[in-house]
């Protein structure tokens, strides 16, 4: 299915519509037209066209093999929102990336549950789900949601009922070693149960290192004709309570997409990023001019600011979280930043896919 066969109500008319705005605005004909009218009056000169896409900009997990992919299937002629959830789909499938699809840890019950949103920048849709079980694919899904309903977001049975409906195969996403890190979790949470850990030695490697886990996979990107999309896809927090849904299906949290501005998403703890409307910031951050980095930067800020409750400080009152924010805008330009530094993030261009340092607002 390509992005010419979106079959939402309206949306052929008013991209149409817009194209044909844009396209009068800026004195030609180009398909890199975007946005409506409206909006493409306040558009500062520098986004006046974008000739660099297409460029794609992610969290490091994508680095792997789905910018690679988005990127190539893109050049060949697949619309890119369409080859960026193809690539999100290959982290989801990763049974070794425990943040995200089949191996994702669960919920406390045992039970994986998946978050994930899509963001199209020419129609200025986006659809999501949220607690959704058993379906590996949920940015597939997420991008159902967007092309055949009415809605943004669906939740829980009405997700994976909806997922089934349109040919969803479910399966049970729970892998061997994301069961053994939530068994040694249930049984370390008390001394007065009648469970007994296993002793740290007969653990698999690294099952520790998955607990308190965020990650999430986040891709944006800026296409050959410059219209920006994004999808971001996640298991959510490890362990969580049932039901509980993270900033990746919260348009303005997890994703949020300007056609006019850029495309920015997030990993990380998830409930600051609600609370700050995190991508949605960055967003309009690269709309005054900012580079992405320094519109990550300040988002982070804004987190740090809202950061008071003693649970999510350190002694020092910064926070205790990482969190961090990913960005393409208008004119191909990407950048990064977290609130700890020492990782990195991933983005491709002509030149393939690559990953480069981002930096941290404050040490760890
Ligand atoms: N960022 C993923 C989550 O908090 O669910």
């Amino acid at each position: 299915m390509s992005s010419d066969e979106i079959t939402r109500r309206g949306f052929l008319a008013t991209s149409a519509a817009a194209a044909a705005a844009a396209a009068a605005l800026s004195g030609s004909g180009s398909a890199a037209a975007s946005g409506t009218a409206v909006d493409a009056i306040a558009v500062p000169d520098i986004f006046v066209r974008s000739a660099a896409g297409p460029i794609l900009v992610g969290s490091q997990n994508t680095c792997k093999a789905a910018l690679g992919l988005a990127w190539e299937k893109h050049a060949a002629g697949m619309a890119l929102l369409d080859a960026i959830v193809l690539g999100i789909n290959t982290v989801e499938d990763d049974p070794t990336d425990h943040s995200v699809g089949l191996g994702g840890i669960p919920n406390e019950d045992g039970v994986v549950e998946l978050d994930a949103s899509v963001m199209d920048g020419p129609s200025g849709l986006s659809g999501a789900v949220a607690s959704i079980q058993n379906i590996r694919n949920p940015a597939s899904v997420a991008l159902r949601v967007m092309r055949y309903t009415d809605h943004c977001l669906l939740v829980g049975p009405g997700a994976l009922r909806f997922a089934k409906d349109h040919g969803f195969k479910e399966e049970n996403l729970l892998t061997d070693d994301a069961r053994e890190a939530w068994l040694y979790w249930k049984a370390t949470l008390s001394d007065k149960d009648d469970r007994f850990p296993k002793e740290v030695a007969q653990l698999s490697p690294d099952v520790k290192n998955w607990f308190g886990i965020t990650g999430t996979v986040n891709m944006g990107g800026l296409d050959k004709a410059g219209n920006l999309y994004g999808c971001t896809s996640t298991s959510g927090l490890a362990f969580k309570i049932p039901g509980r849904v993270g900033d990746s299906p919260i348009i303005g949290a997890g994703l949020y997409v300007d056609n006019d501005a850029g495309a920015a998403g997030s990993t990380g703890r998830g409930e600051a990023n609600i609370i700050t409307l995190g991508s949605g910031m960055v967003v309009e951050a690269l709309r005054r001019g900012a580079h992405p980095t320094d519109a990550c930067k300040e988002a982070l800020e804004r987190v740090v600011r809202f950061t008071r409750a003693k649970h999510l400080v350190r002694a020092d009152g910064k926070p205790d979280f990482q969190l961090k924010f990913y960005a393409v805008d208008k004119t191909g330009r990407t950048g990064s930043f977290g609130m700890f530094p020492g990782e990195q993030f991933a983005m491709c261009d002509a030149n393939g896919p690559r990953l480069q340092d981002c930096p941290g607002l404050i040490g760890k």
